[in-house]
Formats: C-alpha cells, sequence, structure tokens
C-alpha cells in the first residue's frame, strides 16, 4: 500500500466543516424518514445509535439531537445511546469537548454518548446492536491507496493503473462497510449515509482546490523545501464514488438482500465560503478560510502520511495555497458532490 490510508480530520476541523454541514442540512429530512421507520425497543431498553466516522462531533449533535427527539416522541424515556466512532488518529478530545459543550445532545436525561476508535471498515459491534447506523462526509476515505497517484494527490485526477487500482480500493472497502453494518443492525434497522461523492465523470467538484495544491507543492519542489520522492507518495486516500458505485452493491450486488434502498438522493453543494466572499467580498477572508480547510480536512494526509514532509513544509504550503487562492479565487472554490441513501436492513 502506497498510502497509510489516514483519514484523520486536523485538529482544527471543527471549526472549518461548514462545508459539510450543508450536506447534513439536506440530510436532516432522510433522518426524520429512518427515524419515522425504525423500530424502537419496547422492553425499556436503549436505542443503539452508531456515527461512523466522527471527527470532533460538531456536525454530529444536530442529526443526534434530531434522533434523541424522534425517538423520545414515538416512546417516551426510551434511553438513547450513540456510539462515535473513527480511527484511531482522529482527534477524540476534540469529540469528548463537543460532547460536554454546550450545544450537545447529551443534555437530556437518559442519552449516553461513547467512542469507538477503529475503522468502519472492521467490525464495530456485536450482531443486532444498532438500530441506527448514520454516517457523514467519512466513507470517501480508503482504507489505503494501492498505487502513487502520479503526478498528482487527489484520486479524481488519478489515470490508468492508479484509478482502476483506486477503484478497486473503493469497491471493497464500500463492500466492508455495508457488510459490517448488515452484521450489526437489528431487522428494520436503518442505515442513513451522507457519502462524498462523484458525478459519472468522475469529479468530486473539488478538483480545482486541488489542481492548486498540487502547483503549490510543485513549487515547494523547485524551491528545494520538498523533495520529487516526497511529493511522489503524498496522496489524499479518497475516492469520491458515483452513484452506480454506491448503489449497485445494494440493487443488484452482494447487499440485494440484506438491505432495501429506501431513498437516494445526489446534491451538489454550494461552497459557504465562496458564497460569504461573493457577499461581503473580503477576498484575504475568503483565501485564509479555503487554506485552513483544506489543511484541517487533508493536512494530516500530505504532510504526516508516508511523505513525513513535517509542520514547517505544511506552513509554507498553507501560506502558498492562500495566495493562489487569492489570486483565482473561483478555482478554490469546492461544490462538494454528495450522495445521500437511506437502506433497512431486512
Ligand atoms: C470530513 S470528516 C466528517 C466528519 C463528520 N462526520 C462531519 O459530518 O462533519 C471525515 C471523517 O472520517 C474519518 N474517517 C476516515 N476514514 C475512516 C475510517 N476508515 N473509519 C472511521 N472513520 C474514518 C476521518 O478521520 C474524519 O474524521
Amino acid at each position: 500500500m502506497a498510502g497509510t490510508g489516514t483519514g484523520a480530520m486536523g485538529s482544527g476541523y471543527g471549526r472549518h466543516s461548514a462545508a459539510q454541514h450543508e450536506g447534513l442540512q439536506a440530510a436532516a429530512g432522510m433522518l426524520d424518514r429512518a427515524l419515522r421507520d425504525v423500530p424502537v425497543p419496547d422492553d425499556g431498553s436503549a436505542f443503539r445509535v452508531a456515527d461512523l466516522g466522527c471527527a470532533s462531533g460538531t456536525n454530529a449533535m444536530e442529526p443526534m439531537a434530531r434522533t434523541v427527539a424522534a425517538v423520545r416522541a414515538r416512546r417516551a424515556g426510551t434511553p438513547v445511546w450513540v456510539t462515535h466512532t473513527n480511527i484511531p488518529t482522529n482527534d477524540f478530545g476534540a469529540l469528548f469537548s463537543t460532547l460536554a459543550g454546550g450545544t450537545s445532545y447529551t443534555r437530556s436525561p437518559g442519552v449516553f454518548a461513547c467512542a469507538q476508535a477503529r475503522s468502519f471498515y472492521e467490525p464495530l459491534f456485536p450482531p443486532r446492536e444498532l438500530h441506527l447506523a448514520w454516517s457523514s462526509i467519512a466513507v470517501h476515505w480508503l482504507s489505503g491507496v494501492p498505487l502513487p497517484i502520479g503526478g498528482h494527490i487527489y484520486g479524481s485526477r488519478a489515470t490508468g493503473e492508479a484509478r482502476a487500482g483506486l477503484r478497486r480500493q473503493s469497491a471493497q472497502d464500500w463492500a466492508a462497510f455495508l457488510g459490517h453494518r448488515a452484521a450489526e443492525l437489528v431487522p428494520g434497522g436503518q442505515l442513513v449515509v451522507v457519502g462524498g461523492a462523484a458525478t459519472d465523470d468522475g469529479l468530486s467538484g473539488a478538483e480545482g482546490l486541488f489542481d492548486l495544491a498540487v502547483e503549490e507543492l510543485r513549487d515547494l519542489v523547485a524551491r528545494h523545501a520538498l523533495i520529487d520522492e516526497q511529493l511522489a507518495v503524498m496522496t489524499v486516500p479518497t475516492w469520491n464514488r458515483t452513484e452506480a458505485e454506491f448503489t449497485e452493491p445494494l440493487l443488484t450486488g452482494p447487499f440485494e438482500d440484506s438491505f432495501r434502498l429506501e431513498e437516494r438522493e445526489f446534491v451538489v453543494l454550494e461552497d459557504p465560503m465562496w458564497t460569504r466572499y461573493t457577499a461581503n467580498g473580503d477576498l484575504d477572508a475568503y483565501a485564509a478560510e479555503v487554506a485552513a480547510s483544506f489543511m484541517a480536512a487533508f493536512g494530516p494526509s500530505l504532510f504526516e502520511g508516508p511523505a513525513a514532509a513535517g509542520a514547517e513544509v505544511a506552513r509554507r504550503f498553507a501560506e502558498g495555497l492562500t495566495a493562489r487562492v487569492r489570486d483565482r479565487p473561483e478555482e478554490g472554490a469546492a461544490r462538494w458532490r454528495v450522495q445521500l441513501l437511506r437502506a433497512t436492513r431486512l
């Protein structure tokens, strides 16, 4: 494996996750319908929820509060137990601060939260334990990258063997994710996924930003801050699946007898940073925010991954990316594509 597959967000992720938040808004209706259909225990035992790929938990507060309210509306007094999961390198301290903070859904009585540090491509719960599995903007992170992308850091720019390898890895990971959730959900249990996606041309909506990032990395090589060998192994280990890649295993593939796909919706998100910039004209603030949000999401993969480029190179990169976005603001705007899915465990 050329990449470590560590998809951990930087510790600033909670402050720079507005685009992800927009995706969650679009999924609220789907979550409500999942909470209408899901079985709620009638014996006083807990309603069990997984938040898969939680990061700092900031964007989970609203959907989990919604979950508690909906479960309680259907059966008053039902305890709710939420497990937030992520890979071990996640900043779990940030998650626990969010859970202890003023916006936390855990402030209602009878609500319990805990965390588990293990990939969602592995088993996370005992069989038939979960009522609701929720995952937002996380399943596009792969467990690893089979081959270096060659000339780029971003999967949607990969070609040839590298592209085929990413697509294969993505199919294997998605099958592992669905297989484990099929085992863990109770019959009637609901799976709601808000997934980083691509249109059929393979584009995710953030290619311009990643192209700017690659220009800056090449410039760092030209200025001897990085060497070619480091750039060659720098990868963001993601694959934004097309709607067919998401749905085929559920409709005609190995999971057609495990799940019924209830709903799907493909959404193109506006970039909230671009929207703010076009309203207030503050180019410096926009460029700084785009670079900070890029660093929060992808900095750890690029600078702490196999290239081991270190903090000083990361700082120079962020500065250079900010300048590039300031020069070409439109290219820095990311209009992420998102696939919403809801499936019932049969
Ligand atoms: C863009 S953040 C999304 C966080 C949050 N769910 C939200 O909606 O804002 C993606 C998260 O997925 C996590 N992640 C990546 N690969 C993972 C894996 N294999 N298992 C669990 N979490 C993973 C990352 O560490 C990161 O916290």
